[in-house]
């Protein structure tokens, strides 16, 4: 028997590793990924060695994720229940893929994760798990065994000589989940919905009070509907959300502080860091404004809401999603130009937008003489005809106040 595990090199998968051996008594291959946590991945081979590992896999995985899962979901300007960017759940189905791609080249029939039976990313895991091999066998360690704290853990650790390293410095209490797109806090104080969050708990951006007084400004360009370069310069997806992690995070922008339906039913409390994220998801919405059609527009704000409740219900990879992709794929071939973007002390302000696709037309718009373009007697007609069943229904004495 041979499971694959997906191992960060922390404490939790490292004990889970070694209580597959024990328990499971299975072969297990480890299966890291750079998806821009920030973190070094290439300590984990050393770590999964020391456990006696004999596959180990690392993978930088930056650009796919950047590439083919954030900026889809972007296309779509994506937000769960009006806050959340989803940068925990867009990395979930990526993570599947390759623990399945792995566990077909080496003939392993089960995936292993870290997540807990409370949560959401549980769920996401396995459901892309089934969904690209439904015969696997999945083993989630958490829903299992008894090491439900820290305590217990060490203790683990202990008795089966694993090596955790005691990092240096104060160990963050929160659960933390980290990619190219966000940073994720949960738990300790946040638990109490009405706890401010400590200063020193924000990694990524500073504060809007500690913000710079003077105004950084950029220019995104996008190409059927995904960032191609800043201030001219062309970059690639992974590089684009980097640079503008850094810009955006110094200028105090991309922080929120929410409590959230987990698909399993409950709330939870969940501070996020989504610098980039956030200047992307204004600067997209900015250049979809001058060239998208009003119906086609309106059409795929109304799908949004859906898309990203599959998004964080783990069914990226899924008939619903794909359906939905195809939909707002359609629209991007004309969302091409640039938007310029003032950043101030946590603010993203759109100042300036400009597209070779552009529907704007000033000869119409225009507060001054229009040379005709647009005939002013015509509105007339067009209210009349759109008041027609109001007056009918007020003529027959519905209340329509
Ligand atoms: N609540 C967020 C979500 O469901 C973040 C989850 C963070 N996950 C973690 N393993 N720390 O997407
Ligand atoms: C976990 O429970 O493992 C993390 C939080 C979540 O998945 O929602």
């Amino acid at each position: 028997k041979k499971v694959v595990l997906a191992y960060s090199g922390g404490l939790d998968t490292s004990v889970i590793a070694k209580w597959l051996q024990t328990e499971y008594n299975c072969e297990v291959v480890t299966f890291t990924a750079d998806l821009g946590q920030g973190e070094e991945v290439e300590p984990a081979r050393a770590k999964a060695e020391a456990l006696g590992i004999k596959e180990i896999y690392i993978d930088d995985l930056r650009e796919e994720f950047a590439r083919d899962f954030v900026f889809p979901m972007f296309r779509a300007n994506t937000i769960y229940e009006g806050e959340y960017l989803l940068g925990t759940s867009i990395a979930r189905p990526l993570i599947s893929k390759r623990l399945i791609e792995i566990a077909n080249e080496t003939g392993a029939d089960a995936i292993a994760h870290g997540a807990t039976g409370k949560g959401n990313d549980q769920v996401r895991f396995e459901l892309g798990a089934y969904a690209l091999k439904p015969g696997v066998k999945v083993i989630a360690p958490w829903r299992e065994w008894d090491l439900n704290s820290r305590e217990k853990l060490m203790a683990y650790c202990d008795e089966h000589n694993i090596q955790v390293e005691k990092k240096k410095g104060k160990k963050s209490p929160y659960s933390m989940d980290a990619n190219l797109l966000h940073i994720s806090y949960e738990g300790d104080i946040l638990e109490d919905p009405w706890n401010e969050p400590e200063s020193d708990m924000w990694l990524w951006s500073v504060s809007p009070e500690e913000a710079p007084n003077d105004p950084t400004y950029l220019t995104i360009s996008f190409k059927n509907g995904d960032p191609v370069a800043i201030d001219g310069v062309e970059k690639s997806p992974a590089t684009i959300m980097e640079e503008l992690n850094k810009t955006a995070g110094a200028n105090g922008i991309g922080r929120v502080d929410i409590v959230e339906n987990r698909y399993v039913g409950m709330k939870a409390r969940g501070c996020y860091e989504t610098p980039a994220g956030t200047v992307l998801l204004k600067a997209h919405r900015a250049i979809e404004s001058i060239t998208l059609d009003r119906e086609a527009a309106h059409l795929k704000d109304s799908l949004m809401p859906k898309y990203a409740e599959l998004i964080y219900n783990g069914y990226w990879w899924s008939p619903e999603r794909k359906m939905l992709q195809a939909a707002i794929d359609e629209t991007q071939s004309v969302v091409n130009g640039d938007v310029k973007l003032k950043l101030y002390k946590g603010n993203v302000i759109v100042v300036g937008r400009k597209s070779d696709d552009s529907l704007f037309d000033e000869a119409i718009a225009t507060f001054e003489d229009d040379a005709g373009a647009y005939d002013q007697k015509d509105a007339e007609g067009f209210i009349k005809l759109n008041a027609l069943r109001l007056r009918t229904a007020a003529k027959k004495g519905r209340d329509l106040l």
